[in-house]
């Protein structure tokens, strides 16, 4: 017989049907003629009861292996249930165990577990209520961002992992080599020789597709990317991993202002696709993780979002009644404090600013005309602050020429960036979404190492 997946039972399941299921036992209940065993596979947040009589065969050694944490397979009829809770039940008529796993040592028993335990365990913590919600909204983000795009008929396009430029300038690149570590080869001039390292010359891990989605953009009109990306930054904070995917998405022949539409628009998309295919999940966040993030969706879907100027909001960080731990003036960077004081307090909603100091934002960014700004923007979002960074691209050669050596980058090696600009070029913007940072702004998750599989950060490489 097939097997059922348990979120379609609990929806469209009918009494008397014969049933076949797989999964994980989450809670046992022994009682003296009966017992209940709470089936989970991970489909949806709850499970599906199944009730085992004790005329079966072999039941008290059965029951015995029901721990939470064992795996099994059972066949039986669905039935009307009678408890609270629950409308249909599994009346088990075989049951198969592949997989014992012993209530002396298996770390997930029923109590709460903190975060912090549970990245002790991430071979075991997707098992968990919240860390199952997390992932299947996750994935319902990752749909629907590809539907987004493709219903605009924007192309998907791959960019590579392994690049040879540092796209940010902010030097937080991994380096990718084959060189013998304990040899390095060493040039005349005692630089390292990587003349004879695997590319022939350094290479990075990307920290972001963004150049290469310009290449494709160039060609294909509008396309995205959706992939890896990697910072070695050395912080420890709970909104930065040291991999994390973005999406990037690259528009030719627009400017900031339909970046900005499409960034508010693909924003509201998104959450509401997640609020109508993942309802459960997110009461469930609701109610135990961030008691504003249903509120906080329906904001995002109905609100329009804020937009202003760096200038603006410097003005307006400045007037503030409170104290920031760091400085405010026009020419420092914006730290996540003056962020969420904005979008949480101020707007009480996302929030787009724009046009960037010169000096604070990278070389491929678009200069405005005062020379002092460049037109880039940032999508601020209550409790995460940057969720969205993006820009218009700088088209003109001769001012991307004069960017780059303003920032001592190495000329030569962007000949090709520089190429599209001498053939064909066009006004042209993007952006670039943190999809953790998405997730976790979804979801109310505090630390973005909840909201992500295997998280890597400095000095936590597991599993
Ligand atoms: O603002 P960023 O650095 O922009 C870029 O990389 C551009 N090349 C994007 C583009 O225009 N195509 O990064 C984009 C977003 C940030 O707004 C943030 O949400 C996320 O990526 N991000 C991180 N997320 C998790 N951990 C980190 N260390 C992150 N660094 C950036
Ligand atoms: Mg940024």
């Amino acid at each position: 017989m097939t097997i059922r997946r348990i979120a379609d039972l609990l929806k469209t399941g009918q009494p008397d049907e014969s049933v076949n299921i797989q999964g994980w036992v989450r809670t046992k209940r022994e009682l003296k003629e009966f017992s209940f065993v709470e089936i989970n596979d991970g489909s949806s947040l709850a499970g599906l009861q199944v009730v085992l009589n004790q005329d079966l065969p072999n039941y008290s050694e059965m029951v015995r292996q029901l721990n939470t944490g064992a795996s099994v397979e059972i066949a039986g009829t669905l039935v009307a249930s009678l408890g609270k809770g629950q409308r249909i039940e599994l009346k088990a008529e075989t049951v198969v165990v592949y997989g014992e796993a012993d209530p002396e040592t298996y770390p997930l028993q029923k109590k709460r577990h903190s975060f912090e335990f549970l990245r002790t365990i991430g071979h075991l913590r997707s098992r968990t209520n919240t860390l199952g919600a997390v992932f299947r909204v996750r994935n319902a983000c990752a749909t629907a961002i590809h539907q987004f795009f493709q219903e605009r008929g924007f192309l998907w396009v791959h960019t590579p992992l392994i690049t040879a430029s540092d796209c940010e300038g902010a030097g937080e690149l991994f380096t990718v080599t084959t060189l013998n570590l304990k040899q390095v080869p060493l040039t005349d001039a005692k630089d390292i020789d990587y003349s004879q390292d695997f590319f022939g010359k350094p290479a990075y891990l990307t920290v972001s597709g963004q150049l290469e989605a310009e290449i494709m953009a160039l060609a294909f009109t509008n396309v995205y990317t959706f992939g890896p990306t990697f910072r070695a930054e050395n912080s420890n904070t709970s909104r930065h991993l040291a991999e994390f995917w973005m999406v990037e998405p690259e528009m030719a022949f627009c400017a900031l202002d339909g970046n900005m539409d499409l960034a508010e628009a693909f924003l509201k998309y998104v959450f509401k696709y997640v609020l109508d295919h993942c309802s459960d999940d997110m009461e469930f966040f609701q109610q135990r993780i961030e008691s504003s993030v249903l509120e906080t969706a329906e904001n995002i879907i109905n609100s329009e979002f804020g937009r202003i100027t760096y200038t603006e909001a410097i003005a307006l960080l400045e007037k503030a009644d409170r104290t920031f731990e760091y400085p405010v003036s026009w020419g420092l960077d914006l730290q996540s404090e003056h962020e969420r004081y904005l979008a949480e307090e101020l707007f009480k909603k996302p929030l787009i600013v724009t046009d960037y100091p010169t000096e604070i934002k990278a070389f491929y960014m678009r200069l405005n005309d005062d020379e002092k700004t460049v037109r880039a923007m940032d999508v601020l979002a209550p409790r995460i602050g940057e969720i969205i960074g993006g820009s218009q691209r700088e088209e003109r050669l001769d001012v991307l020429q004069r960017r780059i050596r303003a920032q001592n980058m190495p000329e030569e090696d962007l000949w090709w960036y520089l190429d599209l600009r001498r053939y064909g070029t066009v006004p042209h913007s993007g952006f670039g979404l943190g999809f953790e940072r998405l997730v976790q702004f979804m979801t109310g998750m505090q630390n973005i190492r909840d909201v992500i599989p295997f998280p890597r950060t400095p000095l936590s490489a597991d599993f």
